[in-house]
């Protein structure tokens, strides 16, 4: 026998206490969400930051097989090939404003540099990233598996790229390899931006070495080296060594103002790597590459990364922008054999101060030079790299 009662005030109480409850914690489940909806906000960014012939492609590579990582290898590539004219210094806005909508999954911005209805094929590059072999870009390579570039090139092409962005958005870390800035002002804005989560990575290699490898590419860098100078035409005699002079030059501007007087906004978001130290012990130096980004080291990543830096081969002219198996340490030090002394000698004089700052000690002789035991890279103080940004549960809070 049910009948109708009129409820007690405790009971009044208790259901309204239930319901203030309940629209707290909506209200809060919803902010929640919110803050987390945004995959931009949750994602970090990384621009690694480099040269020609400096092992980028190879550093670039170990970004692009983490399976957290969505990797292209410089999308500004089609900036400096469409636009061409004005020069590096007229084309670092169009660069940079190239890479922000890169790093926030906007592809659409490709669209300029491109002819009409184009495949994901006519991206620089495209097949050495391992997102773009995978799904969803592509069935072929799970995520946690090394992706084979020409297996990749056969398998993974598609119209447009939508799908390349779905790629993007479903990754924590989004990576550019990009060898043309030569300043990092004209990057403030993406580090002030709440939105990006950047971290700069720059690579560096001693510019002996550099001189050695780019003799061996000249003619894929001709096109670069023209805008770098910022002149058409043919190279002067002496284009080769101007090149290098600015590519110090900016090394030492860019260290300057990411490690020696950092504005606010950037500290702790810029790391140096030297390419010789990467060689040197290349687990240890990826594991601290990696923890600075908030990436994890996988079995798999370790295995890979020792096979890559222990092969036998010696690179070919052939195809200037592959990475083979060979003897990483080998290889770097490969200038101190074939490079001429005289030529030593001038990229010392115009390179003197990026050396000194970055640690690269001097030949006096080409005894020097070619005396192997001698060892030409200072150790630096580890105090100096460990900077570590604040945890990602900070969310858009900019370090400083
Ligand atoms: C573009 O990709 C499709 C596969 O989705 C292929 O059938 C077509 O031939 C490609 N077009 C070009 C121009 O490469």
């Amino acid at each position: 026998m049910l009948r109708y009662r009129v409820p007690t005030p405790a009971v009044v109480t208790l259901l309204l206490l239930q319901v203030i409850a309940m629209v707290l914690f909506v209200s809060w489940y919803g902010r929640i969400g919110q803050q987390d909806s945004p995959p931009s906000q949750r994602k970090v960014h990384v621009l690694l930051l480099s040269s020609w012939r400096s092992g980028s492609s190879f550093l670039g590579q170990v970004f692009s097989q983490h399976p957290s990582v969505f990797y292209l290898m410089e999308p500004a590539w089609h900036v400096w090939t469409v636009l061409r004219r004005p020069g590096a210094r007229g084309l670092r806005m169009a660069v940079r404003d190239l890479v922000r909508s890169v790093f926030h999954c906007d592809l659409s911005v490709m669209d300029a540099y491109m002819p009409p209805n184009y495949n994901v094929s006519q991206v620089f590059m495209w097949s050495h990233s391992r997102a773009l072999c995978s799904p969803p870009a592509c069935p072929l390579t799970p995520r946690d598996q090394i992706s084979e570039e020409p297996k990749c090139k056969l398998h993974c092409d598609t119209m447009g790229l939508q799908r390349a962005e779905e790629a993007c958005h479903s990754y924590s870390h989004v990576v550019l390899k990009e060898v043309r800035f030569f300043e990092l002002e004209s990057l403030y804005p993406l580090l002030r931006d709440p939105s990006l989560d950047l971290r700069i990575i720059h690579l560096v290699r001693d510019p002996r070495a550099v001189m050695n490898s780019r003799d061996q590419a000249i003619k894929a860098l001709v096109q670069d080296s023209a805008l770098v100078l910022e002149q058409e035409g043919n190279m002067p005699p002496d284009g080769q060594l101007r090149v290098m002079q600015e590519i110090c030059r900016s090394h030492v501007r860019i260290h300057e103002t990411g490690n020696l007087k950092p504005p606010d906004f950037l500290r702790g978001r810029y790391r140096l790597v030297r390419y010789e130290d990467l060689v040197r012990d290349p687990l240890t130096a990826i594991k601290n590459i990696y923890d600075f980004v908030g990436l994890e080291m996988t079995e798999n990543l370790e295995m890979w990364i020792y096979r890559i830096t222990h092969g036998t081969g010696k690179g070919t002219r052939k195809d200037a922008f592959k990475i083979t198996s060979r003897n990483a340490e080998d290889v770097s030090l490969a200038w101190r054999t074939s490079l001429p002394y005289t030529k030593v000698k001038q990229i010392q004089e115009v390179c003197k101060g990026a050396m000194t700052l970055l640690g690269y000690h001097l030949v006096e002789s080409e005894t020097e030079q070619k005396q192997l035991d001698l060892d030409l890279t200072a150790r630096r103080q580890h105090h100096q790299f460990t900077w570590k940004v604040p945890s990602k549960s900070t969310g858009s809070a900019k370090a400083g």
